[in-house]
């Protein structure tokens, strides 16, 4: 039997969800995703629709399939946990079972069981602020959203995942430098997960021998990216400064995914995985 993999965080095509899904098509996984319940209908509609055929083609000229989509909100765990505003907010009220808890339920009553859980979601309400200018509710729905779902996706999900699965996150090197224009407590959420990371891998390790790693990816165009502001900029600072100058593509970022999580990655386990051309590795470019 392939692989199953369940990817929270895949709301369109440019993302580093959407990447990591296909490379782990590729390598002949099935695919369930997890989407933010705020963007269901749209993603949903466009797939049935055919506007991300193109680039659902995998490298052998077949399309992605992915099996199933949950609604999901990883910033809650279980349903006592939602505010009212957000239980009648209209985008909401249209789906259920989408707290972190209930989505698991789903799963394992449709498939039983997982082998891969991967991580693409962030979100940061104050992430245009610099840390001075961060207040207290934004710098904790950061954490709630950018951090602590993973803990709770995996501590969700571990009973059901097979013995010798494995999870990734992505993450971001604001969390050890400062990148200024990465705010709202961001660097902070970043900094908390990739502290995580060595310690999930820890208990995940003991608990259900699956590993736990996260990749520190260079900068790419997504949808959350936009919405930092300064994503072009960062682009092209990375262009002019990496040792490889070239553009870092998503599918980049989904191969080292897929190596992550497959067994030829198998003594690999706690670890921060640079995918961004270098960059990291850099003092001052000339
Ligand atoms: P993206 O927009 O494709 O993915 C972020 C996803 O998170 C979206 O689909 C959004 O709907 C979802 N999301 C937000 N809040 C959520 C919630 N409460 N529950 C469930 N889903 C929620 O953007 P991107 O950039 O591919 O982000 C994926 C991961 O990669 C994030 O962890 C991000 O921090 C990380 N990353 C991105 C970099 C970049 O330059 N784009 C660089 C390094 C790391």
């Amino acid at each position: 039997r392939g692989k199953r993999a369940f990817i929270a965080g895949v709301a369109d095509d440019n993302g580093y969800g959407w990447a990591i899904a296909k490379a782990l098509a590729a390598a002949g996984a099935e695919i369930l995703v997890g989407t933010w319940v705020p963007a269901l209908n749209i993603f949903e509609t466009s797939l049935r629709r055919g506007k991300f055929d193109e680039s659902r083609k995998l490298p052998d000229g077949s399309l992605m399939d992915i099996v199933k989509v949950y609604p999901l909100d990883a910033v809650y765990d279980s349903p006592d946990d939602v505010p009212e505003d957000v239980k009648s907010n209209k985008r909401y009220a249209g789906s259920s079972n989408w707290t972190v808890k209930e989505v698991v339920e789903s799963v394992k009553n449709d498939f039983g069981s997982i082998d891969i859980l991967v991580h693409s979601l962030a979100n940061g309400p104050e992430v245009t602020k610099p840390l001075l200018e961060t207040s207290r509710r934004g710098y904790l729905a950061a954490i709630s959203a950018s951090s602590y779902s993973y803990v709770s996706l995996l501590q969700h999900f571990l009973p059901i995942m097979n013995p010798g699965g494995a999870s990734i996150s992505l993450t971001y090197i604001a969390s050890e430098r400062a990148i200024p224009g990465y705010g709202g407590g961001m660097s902070s959420a970043k900094a908390a997960l990739e502290s995580d990371t060595r310690v999930l891998a820890f208990e995940a390790g003991r608990k259900g021998k699956i590993r736990v790693n996260t990749i520190s990816a260079g900068p790419l165009g997504s949808r959350a990216a936009k919405a930092i502001g300064f994503i072009e900029k960062m682009i092209e600072y990375s262009y002019v400064n990496s040792p490889l100058q070239k553009e870092l593509l998503a599918d980049e970022v989904g191969n080292t995914a897929a190596f992550l999580v497959s067994s030829l990655a198998s003594a690999i386990t706690g670890s921060t995985v640079y995918v961004d051309n270098g960059l990291n590795t850099m003092g001052i470019a000339i």
